[in-house]
């Protein structure tokens, strides 16, 4: 396979910058809407068929450098015997949050048997990619323990975070049990999708800015860390994202990965001089910029693209944080052209 996004993770020359945006696949396109009508969103990440075929729409309309897979971080949970739902305009909602060692202990491990539909949905995207779009590489993902263990915790989402920062202020054994469950079921989760074919992975670590870079470092660090030692032996670049988190980025550089995903609030250039010499970045248009008329957002895509590549490891382009429900469907394909034309050109390609 020749892929641009493999190699511009390894820091390896391309001739292009790539390019693919999280949540690509979802409700911004008209086509995902309908396929989804009358299936909840848990039932269609566990329907091969579904999983597939919404994979693919993103790639088809926007021509972007990769396949993210359609399924959510709570999938693993779901698969692993916790009562939990995806409330629409809400997010995960979990029946009986884990606070206590006893609620830990009836937590059951996730086992690769549990999860044989993921396996499958990785087999039909990747044979339709090689089928007809060779470049595209499929990029696997799982939340990271901390942003799973906030799930778990609070029992839904949370603007605040405080059950779970007590509890890993005040039971510190307990948190950190916790998280090292929910790591080796991220690293089985993203396992299975790599060795059914995935060529990539990231993981997803959307609240990790709500820590002090010390609590971030003390607590939570070890754990995703442990999530990329034990991929290792997969010969794929892996990607680590998370939200508002300008201030971990130094930390966040040492936790494994060989792509670390910076999000819109930061200077790429302030990004570059944060992470190890030579690592690659992603990112980082604000989604909300999909919005502004095309003669402010074009200025902006060629900014980050020359910052990109003014970084000393290569660059993926991304947005900040996902594409937002009412983007118009037809303008993530222009930036994914305009990223193209514009890194083509300084790269004399
Ligand atoms: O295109 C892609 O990026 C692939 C699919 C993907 C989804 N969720 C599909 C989804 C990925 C990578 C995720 C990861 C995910 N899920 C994260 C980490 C990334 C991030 O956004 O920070 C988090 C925090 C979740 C938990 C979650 N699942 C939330 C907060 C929501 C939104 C709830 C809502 O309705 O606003 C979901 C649901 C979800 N996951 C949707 C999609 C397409 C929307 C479901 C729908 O169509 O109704």
């Amino acid at each position: 396979m020749h892929n641009t996004l493999v190699s511009a993770a390894r820091s390896e020359s391309v001739s292009r910058t790539p390019v693919w945006f999280m949540r690509q696949a979802g409700r911004s396109l008209p086509e995902y809407r309908e396929l989804r009508a009358g299936t909840s969103m848990l039932e269609s990440c566990r329907t091969p068929d579904l999983v597939s075929e919404i994979t693919l729409q993103p790639v088809r309309r926007h021509g972007v450098d990769a396949a993210i897979f359609f399924s959510d971080i709570v999938v693993p949970l779901e698969a692993a015997g916790v009562a939990v739902e995806i409330v629409p305009g809400t997010g995960p909602v979990i029946e009986h949050p884990v606070r206590t060692r006893a609620d830990l202990e009836r937590l059951e491990d996730l086992t690769p048997d549990a999860i044989a539909d993921i396996a499958e949905s990785i087999g039909r995207v990747r044979a339709e990619l090689d089928a007809k779009h060779p470049d595209t590489a499929l990029i696997g993902f799982a939340g990271a323990p901390f942003t799973v263990a906030s799930y778990l915790i609070e029992g839904g989402p949370s603007r605040n975070h405080e059950k779970t920062k007590a509890m890993m202020l005040g039971d510190p054994e307990l948190f950190s049990a916790i998280l090292e469950k929910l790591g080796r079921m991220s690293a089985t989760f993203i396992d299975v999708q790599l060795t059914a074919g995935a060529q990539a992975f990231q993981l997803f670590d959307s609240w990790a800015g709500y820590l002090s870079a010390a609590d971030y470092r003390r607590f939570v660090l070890p754990h995703s860390a442990a999530v990329f030692s034990s991929l290792s032996h997969h010969d794929v670049p892996s990607f680590h994202f998370g939200v508002q988190t300008g201030e971990l980025l130094p930390d966040m550089a040492t936790v494994g990965s060989d792509v670390v995903g910076v999000d819109f609030r930061v200077d790429l250039a302030d990004a570059s001089r944060r992470v190890r010499p030579g690592q690659a970045l992603q990112g980082n248009l604000d989604p909300a910029m999909l919005f502004a008329p095309w003669d402010v957002l074009r200025p902006r895509v060629e900014e980050i693209v020359r910052a990109g590549l003014t970084h000393d490891g290569g660059h993926v382009f991304n947005l900040g944080h996902g594409v937002l429900p009412d983007t118009d469907p037809a303008v993530p394909g222009l930036v994914v052209e305009e990223v193209h034309r514009v890194s083509s050109e300084i790269l004399g390609s």
